[in-house]
């Protein structure tokens, strides 16, 4: 027997035989998908998930979600310190071991607490048995005290941050699929934005980890040290302009004014993702709103530093957003492209030339998920910012993101 069938409870006798026989029929289904979708992902530990049930009643992950999670600010990551005989990275490593099992067990909760319809979504378990795996394997490796163990314990981190690289999308296609049966609106709310910015904060975690190996110039870990908004706003246009030419056959021109030469300390995988979605969306604005393909108006994007903050505002004259839906664009699943399955862009190129960048669904797709907006503004209220929008009907749209700076001057956000 697994040590995962031992730790199984009973079902309660209180379950309904037709709720039984929906969760014998999802599980049929599950398994179907799982074996085409993807290969068991990888690590030491394999476990074999009988049926959805045994989802629910793992003591090992009950106790560590009782446990509270110990956040660190970005300037206790930045300043604490390397040492020749790498003793910071062991020491980052014994933190980890600690603390991503019970942001995972916290996680797996939350999957627990789902609707049970939703819960019992093929593509929605898939995503809940990656965490149990997950949290398996974390918690029981064993004490990490030499360099060698570290190693080891890198790899397999290394390898379950690839198994979760598709985690949004599948989140995407999952409520996209099954949020019809749930009447309210805020539950799944809560449950992405949880999700979705624990998520980061356990990716940019084990990212800044793995970097510590590295020895790359003005970088401690993940974070740049002469980060430049104006280089990063330059590079994420460029590539959206691929991705906008693919599929509209023209790109509107991104011209970046402000603060231009400002460098200071960042993270910038999450604005690498934000910055994308929120470029996509100008694009498409322009494009559709020019159809005829001329003229297409610049989008503008102004940076404004200060001492505690920084402001990005992206402008574009794509038409604005009707009065009729802005209350609904920070939903997710919320999208006015028709339908969200019929115009994929093939994973092939554009999955490929962004492989790097996990922190959002397909980042190759100019829209259609309905995740933009809703992610960037979670995102961008877990690094202690905001994301608002001023738009002008029939003129175009701006889009303020304000995030502050990591610093130490000013009280931080915890990761
Ligand atoms: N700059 C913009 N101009 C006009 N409409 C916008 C803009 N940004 C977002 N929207 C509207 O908000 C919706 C939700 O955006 P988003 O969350 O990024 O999802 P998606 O791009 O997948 O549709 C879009 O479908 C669009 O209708
Ligand atoms: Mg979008």
């Amino acid at each position: 027997m697994s040590v995962l069938q031992s730790s199984l409870r009973p079902l309660p006798s209180k379950l309904h035989k037709s709720t039984l026989a929906l969760m014998r029929c999802f599980s049929d289904d599950f398994h179907k998908r799982r074996e085409l979708r993807t290969p068991a992902p990888n690590g030491d530990i394999k476990k074999e998930f009988t049926n959805v049930t045994s989802f629910y009643y793992q003591s090992a992950i009950d106790a560590a979600a009782m446990q509270p999670s110990v956040r660190l600010t970005p300037a206790a990551i930045l300043y604490s310190g390397k040492s020749p005989d790498q003793s910071h990275i062991l020491r980052s490593a014994q933190y980890l071991h600690k603390e991503l099992p019970v942001r995972i067990a916290h996680r797996i909760n939350g999957f627990r607490n789902l609707p049970f319809i939703v819960g019992c979504h093929p593509t929605l378990l898939y995503v809940h048995e990656l965490y149990i795996r997950a949290f398996h394997i974390l918690s029981e490796f064993g004490p990490i005290r030499d360099m060698e163990q570290e190693q080891q314990w890198s790899d397999a981190l290394r390898n379950l941050l690839d198994d979760h690289k598709d985690v949004v999308t599948q989140l995407a296609e999952g409520f996209a699929e099954c949020r019809k049966y749930v009447s309210d609106e805020g539950l799944i709310k809560t449950f992405l934005d949880r999700t979705l910015t624990s998520r980061l904060g356990i990716r940019m975690l084990s990212e800044h980890h793995l970097a510590l190996h590295d020895e790359k110039p003005n970088h401690v870990g993940i974070i740049n040290i002469t980060f430049s908004p104006r280089k990063l706003v330059e590079k994420k246009a460029e590539f959206i302009r691929s991705i906008c030419e693919a599929k509209y056959g023209a790109s509107p021109n991104v011209k970046v004014n402000g603060h231009v030469n400002c460098t200071f300390p960042y993270i910038q995988p999450p604005l690498d993702y934000i910055l994308g979605e929120l470029l996509k969306n100008a694009m498409r604005a322009s494009m559709e709103s020019h159809i005829q393909g001329t003229n297409i108006p610049d989008i503008t994007v102004t940076i404004a530093n200060n001492d505690h903050h920084f402001v990005f505002r992206i402008s574009d004259r794509g038409g604005g957003i009707p009065a009729k839906i802005i209350h609904q664009v920070f939903d997710y699943n919320f999208t006015t492209s028709g339908s969200m399955l019929d115009d994929r862009v093939d994973r092939g190129i554009f999955g490929q030339m962004m492989d790097t960048d996990n922190t959002g669904p397909a980042p190759g797709k100019m829209h259609g998920y309905g995740f933009g907006l809703p992610t960037s503004h979670a995102y961008a209220k877990y690094l202690g910012g905001s994301l608002t929008l001023e738009t002008l009907e029939g003129i175009g749209t701006d889009v303020y993101l304000r995030l502050s700076h990591i610093d130490g001057r000013s009280e931080s956000f915890r990761i």
